[in-house]
């Protein structure tokens, strides 16, 4: 059977008191809605139809993706409604699954169960046990056990608030009669809208037999009403990333302090310490040890590389068995050849380091790009900009540049040169030569301070 997915999206989550629409605040540092549609689109459906409303060109921007059909409901008149407005696209041979943009994290198995209830009758339902039903639309079940109606809370009498069964929310349901009974809806309820949940009603009076699937995880069908309850959901949605990351064999200090907002490739035997955020597609080899308070954004560390804590790795290629770290900070377009070593309060930003070069303490090191075996004192500073352009600074293989150096580029320095410590190199200096820029030292003998020569006089 060919399978259709809506997914309602409209709302504009007054709640979340925010100006982003409600399902593009973000699970694990993506819109909430993407995580919907690519669940959704784990089924294999004939197409997906978004519908959405309030802010709805950013929501298509944030979100779009290819199969992905966008439907417009100008005005909220129910959930009821909502589904119509998708149904003149939906073919008549398909089964409809209805999903939530801020119901993010739906398993894809759950909702191929609540598929195979429409093997035996055109209605299925996925419902919830919970001890406090208080918000939700209950389902009422007659004395042989079948559903027969779901009533909404504002709808219902002492003794049907009383129901812990749930609706969750999310139905299947075959396309023909789901489109009836959506024609038959009115908004004679508590809240005057077309509610989707009076289907159920309307197919148990016509003498269908509507299958309750209950769903066991509550937070695979936990919506996001307010920041409170986003929250909650982004812990979940970690855990669950980094229970399988563990499974799959990265080591972790302690998984819940450990987010994932992005996408995590990682070979065998990777250590990850506490309180480490990992953002956008990172690729992280075999053996690799991320130490506390790290961010990784984009990177790509090689095997055996070592990232020390309090370091920032942003848009950098580590090569095998680098050290970076503590406190260093990789920004984008840095390339550190196998076995190089970044260390404390060190910034890079497009360098390439060449195998076994080392910049361990206290640099800027910018639009630079040095040998093998290049030696970097601390505090040495690529100056690559004069206020208007950037510009290259190139260091040859061996190089030694002694301490607190300033490389005034463009600047190029030869293999095997040294350069005497404090020096501004404003020209290129040639292989195997000692540069040296500073002034010589002179000496006073004799010399008083001024408080010394007053208390004198
Ligand atoms: C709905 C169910 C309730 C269930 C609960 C679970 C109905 C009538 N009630 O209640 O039985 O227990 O979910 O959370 O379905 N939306 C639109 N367009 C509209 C109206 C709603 O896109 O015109 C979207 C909203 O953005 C929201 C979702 O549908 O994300 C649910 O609508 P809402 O009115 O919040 O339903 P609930 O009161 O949560
Ligand atoms: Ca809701």
């Amino acid at each position: 059977m060919q399978l259709e997915v809506i997914i309602l999206a409209a709302g504009r989550g007054t709640r979340m008191r925010s100006r982003l629409p409600k399902v593009l605040h973000p699970i694990g540092g993506r819109p909430m809605l993407a995580h919907v549609i690519d669940t959704a689109l784990a089924l294999e459906p004939r197409a997906v139809h978004v519908v959405h409303g309030h802010g709805a060109e950013r929501v298509r921007a944030a979100c779009d993706a290819p199969g992905v059909d966008w439907v417009e409901q100008d005005r909220q008149l129910g959930t009821g409604h909502a589904v119509e407005c998708a149904m003149p696209r939906v073919q008549a041979d398909s089964h409809v699954l209805v999903l939530y943009g801020d119901v993010p994290l739906t398993r894809p198995d759950t909702l191929g169960t609540l598929l195979g209830g429409l093997e035996d009758g055109p209605l299925a339902l996925l419902t919830m046990e919970v001890e406090a039903p208080t918000g939700y639309g209950r389902i009422v079940r007659d004395d042989a056990g079948q559903v027969c109606r779901i009533v909404e809370e504002k709808d219902a009498s002492p003794s049907e608030r009383a129901i812990t069964e749930v609706n969750t929310g999310i139905l299947a349901a075959r396309a023909e009669p789901l489109r009836g009974w959506l024609d038959r809806l009115d908004a004679d309820n508590a809240q005057q809208e077309y509610l989707l949940t009076d289907v159920v009603g309307l197919a148990a009076a016509a003498g269908e037999s509507v299958a309750g699937r209950r769903v066991a995880d509550p937070t695979e069908v936990s919506g996001v009403n307010n920041r409170v309850q986003l929250a909650a959901l982004e812990r979940a949605y970690q855990l669950r990333g980094n229970r399988a990351l563990m499974l799959a064999g990265v080591g972790m200090a302690d998984p819940a302090r450990v987010d994932i907002r992005g996408r995590l490739e990682h070979g065998e035997d990777v250590w990850i310490d506490v309180n480490v955020v990992i953002e956008g597609d990172c690729r992280i080899g075999p053996g690799v040890t991320v130490g506390p308070n790290c961010v990784l954004r984009d990177c790509e560390l090689a095997a055996g590389a070592r990232v020390e804590s309090h370091s920032v790795v942003d848009g950098a290629r580590v090569g095998p068995d680098c050290r970076v770290g503590p406190f260093a900070r990789l920004r984008p377009g840095t390339r550190l050849d196998a076995g190089a070593r970044v260390g404390n309060f060190v910034e890079t930003k497009a360098a390439a380091i060449g195998e076994g070069s080392k910049i361990n303490h206290l640099s800027y090191v910018g639009d630079a790009e040095l040998g093998r075996g290049v030696n970097l004192g601390a505090g040495t500073i690529t100056c690559n900009y004069d206020g208007h352009a950037k510009h290259r600074t190139v260091i040859g293989d061996r190089a030694f540049i002694g301490s607190d150096t300033q490389l005034v580029a463009p600047v190029v320095v030869g293999a095997g040169a040294t350069v005497g410590a404090g020096s501004t190199i404003t020209r290129d200096v040639g292989e195997g030569e000692l540069a040296l820029s500073r002034p010589r030292q002179r000496h006073v003998s004799g010399w008083r301070r001024p408080g010394e020569r007053d208390s004198e006089a």
